[in-house]
């Protein structure tokens, strides 16, 4: 059941105070000598990932104790009952690799889903004092701007291609070469959230990765709709729980890059039903 919007305001006002307040969080142990591990092949997580977790969870389960929630360390918790009706999707620290190597580009990203659609998203990226958010169907903005996509010739596209372990090495390798041939250009800085919200500014042009999981991409998602973009079904399937491939972009660059990455095809859901 969608939730009113009385009630998704008092969401929209929670979420951004609380991306504010866990952005100063993971700055603050930016700063501080802090624990590293290895979860898989240059797949980081350090202490700051679960003590920024856990304070998004508290904050928003003590407002919103009927929700359900979805986060990349602790995984699901909260009122089991509404995950199909009122879901907070968080990721403390995107990209964890890049904050375990003390480069500053690196975000929290928390979307909120009503009834399955996605209905709010906020991304802070504390090192560069920006907080991005969107609502659906009342836009997206960063810091107070409204953003919008940039469209341009796919010769002067820049795409975001994002990597992980999680697929084969040659897959990777095989999407810049089809990219490149198509006359854009590449980049690879690390956090896939970071990335969809720079599409959605219009700062690059597309972001395409092969697997990336929900909490990585579902509040950038919404900002690119939000900022007219173009982005393909992430949400299919099992898309929330299991991740899926991503692709958002400029409208002008959709055809050349469903094209290019394979991502987005009309036959993808049916595809994705049969294996
Ligand atoms: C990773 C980042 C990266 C993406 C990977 C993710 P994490 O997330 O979003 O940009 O390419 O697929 O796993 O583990 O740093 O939160």
């Amino acid at each position: 059941m969608t939730i009113a919007a009385a009630e998704l305001d008092s969401r929209e006002e929670a979420l951004a105070r609380v991306a504010r307040e866990a952005g100063e969080l993971a700055r603050e142990l930016f700063s501080k000598p802090i624990e590293i591990k290895l979860k898989g092949k240059q797949d980081y997580i350090t202490e700051a990932d679960g003590q920024v977790e856990r304070m998004i969870v508290e904050r928003l389960k003590e407002r919103f104790p009927g929700d359900a929630f979805l986060g990349e360390e602790g995984g699901a918790s909260g009122n089991a009952d509404a995950l199909s009706d009122a879901v907070w999707v968080i990721d403390p620290i995107d990209d964890t690799a890049n904050f375990a190597h003390r480069m500053p580009h690196f975000c929290v990203s928390i979307a909120f889903l009503s009834a399955g659609e996605l209905a709010l998203g906020a991304i802070a990226a504390p090192m560069y004092g920006e907080l991005y958010r969107a609502r659906a169907g009342r836009g997206a903005y960063l810091n107070n701007r409204a953003m919008r996509v940039a469209d341009t010739d796919i010769k002067q596209a820049v795409i975001e291609l994002g990597w992980s372990s999680r697929r084969p090495t040659r897959t990777y390798t095989s999407l810049v070469e089809r990219v490149l041939a198509t006359g854009a250009t590449f980049l690879r800085a690390g956090s896939g959230a970071l990335g969809l919200a720079y599409v959605a500014d219009g700062r690059t042009h597309g972001y395409c990765e092969l697997h990336i999981n929900s909490w990585d991409t579902l509040a950038g998602l919404l900002m690119v709709r939000e900022a007219g973009g173009w982005t393909n079904d992430f949400l299919a399937g099992q898309g929330l729980e299991r991740g899926n491939a991503v692709l958002a972009c400029a409208p002008g660059l959709k055809d050349a890059l469903v094209a290019a990455t394979g991502v987005g095809q009309a036959n993808e859901k049916l595809e994705r039903r049969i294996s």
